[in-house]
């Protein structure tokens, strides 16, 4: 029989519900196997349930919320780019440093050069600082390995994290993140490339989803066009680096195909917001890279709101343009330079996070969701905006299962 693990005298973030942050003072949280099948007020706990449970565990009144995803990150690569952040302090621009061979080409030599096991042991290390904070669900692209062995061998790596640590790995591919050297000069022809890769790295199960750079220094919409018609023909669902550092109307194309997502989005046009809303494409706004290439230009929260986008938020994580593994630090930025709520920001890393991957099973506390959850050294949930440069996360509960601290 299944164990029923009862987690009870929690103070419930649930956001679930129309009640701010869907929070339930002194809640319980009932778990079966992988499940939350009974999610309420610890009094209303009904009797039947009550007598099946095989394991207690009393939260003293900690704050609990769904576990955290993570839903955009660059977490496989070799090397690193501290000289680029170094030149970069000293004026030169992202784009600068991309034009002249450096940017995501560099990185893309040291991860072709970097062993599988390397690769897998570094983006594992990354992972676990992540998961301490909470993260359970975590988006990893490929994009610097630019043949079709080396983009494999990324996306192989970022399942094998799956399989080994107690997380779910989303994995996308992002063959289209820029023209390799030996493409030079080609890009239609790298493009041609790209989808024609695509195919055997699906057949392999190694991508969830399709993305495309989308950017003067990236892909063009029409060369972004034919790698989504490439990702339909195999009905894979699409996502875009949208509207970054210039508007492409990148993301009315993504919305075209029904895109999970739009990220970035610095520069998404107003038409661009509408576009997305009716497709029901997800906003992911990436504080950490707007924040590290010390842009000025805000996304447009209005614009979202008004048309009602949902918004997700994310690490970005990746040697360029956001470096960092936190994505508490995140939802701080999200509040403090994009001015987002706090629990506008606490919804983007959980219940619009998850659905920026296409994934209905997580993102808030109620029967019938994965049992996924975080509890918290903490007494309210705007405090997970307010604190920063340290983890409250206490205990992470994944697919059910307690993770070891
Ligand atoms: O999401 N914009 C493109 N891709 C990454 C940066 C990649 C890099 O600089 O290595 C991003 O910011
Ligand atoms: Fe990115």
């Amino acid at each position: 029989m299944t164990d029923l693990t009862l987690w009870r005298h929690a103070r419930l973030a649930t956001l679930s519900g129309h009640a701010p942050w869907g929070l339930i003072e002194d809640g319980a949280l009932l778990a079966k196997g992988d499940q939350l099948v009974w999610v309420g007020a610890d009094a209303d706990l009904p009797a039947d349930l009550q007598s099946q449970i095989t394991n207690t565990n009393d939260l003293g009144g900690a704050l609990v919320t769904p576990g955290l995803v993570d839903c955009h990150t660059h977490l496989v690569y070799g090397g690193q780019r501290a000289a680029e952040f170094e030149m970069r302090l000293q004026g030169a621009s992202y784009e600068d440093i991309a034009r002249a061979g450096g940017g995501i080409r560099s990185t893309v030599t040291a991860t072709r050069a970097a062993s599988e096991d390397t690769l897998f042991a570094t983006a594992r290390k990354r992972a676990l600082t992540l998961m301490a904070e909470g993260v359970t669900t975590l988006e990893i692209k490929s994009g610097y390995g630019l043949t079709q062995r080396d983009e494999a061998r990324c996306l192989a790596v970022a399942r094998r994290l799956g399989t080994e640590l107690p997380l779910t790995v989303r994995t996308t591919y992002l063959g289209a993140h820029a023209v390799p050297l030996e493409f030079q000069g080609r890009p239609d022809d790298y493009i041609d490339a790209v989808c024609s890769w695509m195919p055997g790295l699906h057949v392999r199960g190694l991508i969830d989803a399709v993305d495309a750079f989308c950017e003067t220094i990236g892909f063009s919409p029409a060369q972004t066009r034919c790698v989504f018609d490439a990702a339909k023909a195999l009905g894979l669902p699409v996502k875009l680096h949208a509207e970054q550092l210039s508007d492409q109307g990148g993301a009315a194309l993504a919305a075209e195909y029904g895109a999970l997502s739009c990220d970035h989005l610095e520069y998404l046009s107003d038409s661009g917001a509408q576009a997305m809303r009716a497709a029901g494409t997800v906003a992911v706004l990436l504080p950490g890279a707007y924040y590290f290439l010390r842009e000025t230009r805000l996304p447009p929260i209005t614009a979202l709101r008004d048309n009602g986008v949902p918004i997700a938020l994310a690490s970005d994580h990746n040697p360029g343009s956001s470096p960092g593994l936190s994505l508490l630090l995140m939802i701080n930025m999200a509040c403090t330079l994009f001015r987002m709520t706090p629990e506008e920001a606490v919804r983007g890393v959980t219940v619009n996070g998850a659905r920026a991957l296409g994934l209905t099973d997580r993102g808030t506390l109620a029967a019938g969701q994965r049992a996924d959850f975080c509890v918290w050294d903490l007494e309210h949930p705007n405090e997970l905006a307010y604190w920063f440069g340290h983890n409250p996360c206490r205990r992470v509960v994944a697919a059910g299962k307690e993770r070891a601290s």
